[in-house]
């Protein structure tokens, strides 16, 4: 039998991170936050100064990623970077180089690798529709981009980190629009995914939605 899992996908700030993460430790599941490997060759490729539309170089960092996931902590080439991850810098550039083809193939397995014994909640843009599509759950999470960017702001705020609401409106539309019109694995509902719009939800509520939808299918 398969290793059951949970694909949680939306866009940028939706909530759906936070979602995922607890629906997981609610469960005793693994957890694959695959934003999170997409911000980490785009942390590399700045490092090494790679532009994000150099596909050649780009695929050689992506395949060569020294990554390790251990506990909380996120270490490339051994340093924790989980903090530096979280840079506007960072998810822009990922954003960016998301949309190449030959860079998603190359990271395909690596997120493959992630569904191990007893479960695996995956979250992202693709998860129910290109990487994990036997899922037994998708969910696809959304919020008004208002409220992402408020939350969003709260998060660097509250980080101690300047922060600009109207910017951060502008940015996540032009991450948006990014996602959802490039030519690979575009951010989109699979037909089989339950729509859920957590704009005046609380992250609390979300999690027991998707809970009880994993409780119904039994
Ligand atoms: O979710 P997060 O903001 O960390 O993701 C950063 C970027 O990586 C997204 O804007 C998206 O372009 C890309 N991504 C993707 N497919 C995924 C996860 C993230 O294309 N499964």
């Amino acid at each position: 039998i398969q290793v059951p899992v949970l694909a949680i996908d939306g866009p940028t700030a939706s909530g759906k991170g936070t979602v995922a993460s607890r629906v997981a430790t609610r469960l005793g599941w693994h957890f694959l936050d695959s934003g999170s490997i997409y911000r980490l060759v785009s942390m590399q490729a700045l490092t090494e100064g790679v532009p994000f539309d150099d596909a050649e170089r780009l695929v050689v960092i992506a395949r060569q990623l020294n990554v390790a996931f251990e506990g909380e902590e996120v270490r490339l080439h051994g340093e924790d970077v989980k903090e530096a991850l979280r840079r506007e810098e960072v998810g822009n550039g990922a954003s960016k180089l998301a949309a190449i083809p030959a860079v998603r193939e190359a990271l395909l397995t690596r997120q493959k690798d992630f569904r191990q014994a007893p479960g695996l909640v995956a979250d992202g843009r693709d998860m129910g529709t290109v990487v994990f599509p036997d899922a037994f759950l998708k969910i696809f999470l959304t919020a008004s981009p208002e409220a992402r960017a408020e939350r969003r702001h709260k998060q660097l705020i509250d980080k101690g980190l300047s922060a600009n609401l109207e910017r951060l409106v502008l940015d996540l539309r032009e991450r948006d629009a990014r996602d959802m019109n490039r030519a690979v694995a575009p951010l989109k509902p699979s037909a089989d995914a339950v729509l859920l719009d957590t704009t005046s939800m609380t992250a609390d509520q979300a999690v027991e939605f998707v809970l009880d939808r994993l409780r119904e299918r039994g």
